[in-house]
């Protein structure tokens, strides 16, 4: 099946050779043919061009775009959807005067999700998770790792990944998998955090890995949750997996997380909502993607990340959603593209880049996904009628989008 899609007002983000990311100057750069075309075979990119070249044969259907745009579907490296019920009481308690930090001590958090997890089926985990699938990927999202780390025992983390293994097969987005066992510390084990660590290491892990359950490995290293030291120690341990480092750090505080990230070869860090300059120093000539998560700055009132430092320090940056039931019950990727230029001063096009081509690359997809380029999967939004690609940040809360393709089908 080939199907040409023609009158393109403007194609973004098309590629001639697969790039593996953009960083600092470069991410103001969003290359786009204008008047084009598109022709797709079965799920890949087949051919894209200027209209002047569209061809007139050689496909099954044809679509006029009349005038609309194509852009690639976004990537959204970090999130943490499959999770049980909600936590809709703790937004309450904190517009009332709580914080996060006291709702975490006080059993709630993390803990609260991890409860209620524990309690569901299978089943039922997969039914409330699979709406979260089908909301995002009709928000333009085509592409999305998801975490465990609201079991914490063995039998909800992996009854956790299983759930994440079968969403994958389910549905046509490309979903990656990420083991957070140490995510939290159960109470059981509160004053025994070595003895909950030893328990990820020496029995969830092995098993996350013999039934291929994770390709990455995450850590919320945080004050108050696991150090430094754990932090290298799980990913020393992981390394012997082949468990890719994308972890949890400077949320709250910059205790050398992003040192340890680097040291493992992490392909990201994420959040840095609290940079020192020896955090941006150390990330330079690295492979390691940061990763802010604007909407959980916006949702938890704590600091955005300093994208304009990170970028301007020849950096690239990837945008991601955290959408998880705590610090970011959203998933929606044109808000958090709206919040990154809004609030952390990013341009259109340095969002745009952030949330497609470094988020594939934040999930070691950067050569399937994330741009228009031959080879790559069919997954594309078609906007609305709008006057050019920056209306999408411009018009915040407002939907630009019109149809989504996802591995050639319009979904
Ligand atoms: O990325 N920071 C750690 N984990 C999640 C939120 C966890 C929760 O509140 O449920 C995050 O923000
Ligand atoms: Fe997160």
């Amino acid at each position: 099946m080939t199907t040409l899609f023609y009158n393109i007002k403007e194609l973004i983000q098309v590629e001639e050779t697969s790039k593996k990311m953009v960083s600092g100057k470069e991410m103001k750069i969003l290359p786009t043919l204008k008047n084009a075309f598109l022709v797709i075979e079965n799920n890949k990119i087949k051919d894209f061009g200027v209209m002047e070249h569209c061809p007139k044969s050689g496909f099954n259907t044809s679509v006029d775009l009349l005038n609309k745009m194509i852009l690639p579907t976004w990537c959204d490296s970090h999130t943490h959807i499959v999770y049980a019920g909600n936590r809709e009481q703790e937004f309450v308690d904190r517009i009332n005067g709580k914080t996060y930090e006291e709702i975490a001590n006080n059993g709630g958090g993390i803990l609260n999700s991890a409860k209620k997890l524990q309690q569901i089926s299978e089943e039922e985990l997969y039914n409330q998770s699979a709406k979260r699938v089908e909301e995002v990927m009709s928000l333009g999202t085509g592409a999305i790792e998801i975490k465990s780390g609201y079991g914490l025992t063995k039998e909800a983390e992996l009854k956790m990944l299983r759930v994440i293994k079968k969403l994958n097969e389910n549905y046509s987005a490309t979903i990656k998998a990420t083991f957070l066992g140490a995510h939290a510390i159960p109470s059981t084990y509160k004053n025994n955090k070595n003895v909950y660590l030893d328990l990820v290491i020496n029995e969830i892990l092995p098993e996350v890995s013999s039934n291929n359950l994770a390709e990455f490995i995450d850590v919320f290293c945080e004050t108050g949750y696991f150090s430094v030291a754990d932090t290298k120690r799980l990913l020393k341990a992981a390394k012997k997996y082949n468990l890719k480092p994308k972890i949890h750090v400077n949320q709250f505080t910059a205790i050398g997380g992003v040192q340890a990230g680097v040291e493992f070869k992490a392909l990201s860090v994420d959040h840095l909502e609290e940079m020192r300059q020896e955090d941006i120093e150390s990330l330079k000539n690295t492979n390691t993607m940061p990763v802010a998560l604007p909407s959980c700055s916006y949702f938890l009132s704590i600091p955005y990340t300093p994208a304009r430092k990170i970028i301007d320090a020849g950096l690239p940056l990837a945008l991601a959603t955290d959408y998880n039931p705590g610090s970011t019950p959203s998933g929606n990727m044109n808000f958090i593209i709206s919040t990154a230029c809004i609030k952390m001063k990013m341009t259109p096009e340095e969002a745009i880049n952030a949330a497609t081509i470094n988020g594939a690359y934040a999930m070691g997809l950067e050569n399937e996904l994330g741009s228009i380029c031959i080879g790559k999967k069919a997954n594309f939004i078609i906007t609305k009628e709008i006057p050019s690609y920056g209306f999408i940040p411009y018009s915040f809360g407002n939907n630009q989008i019109e149809t989504i393709y996802i591995e050639g089908v319009k979904v």
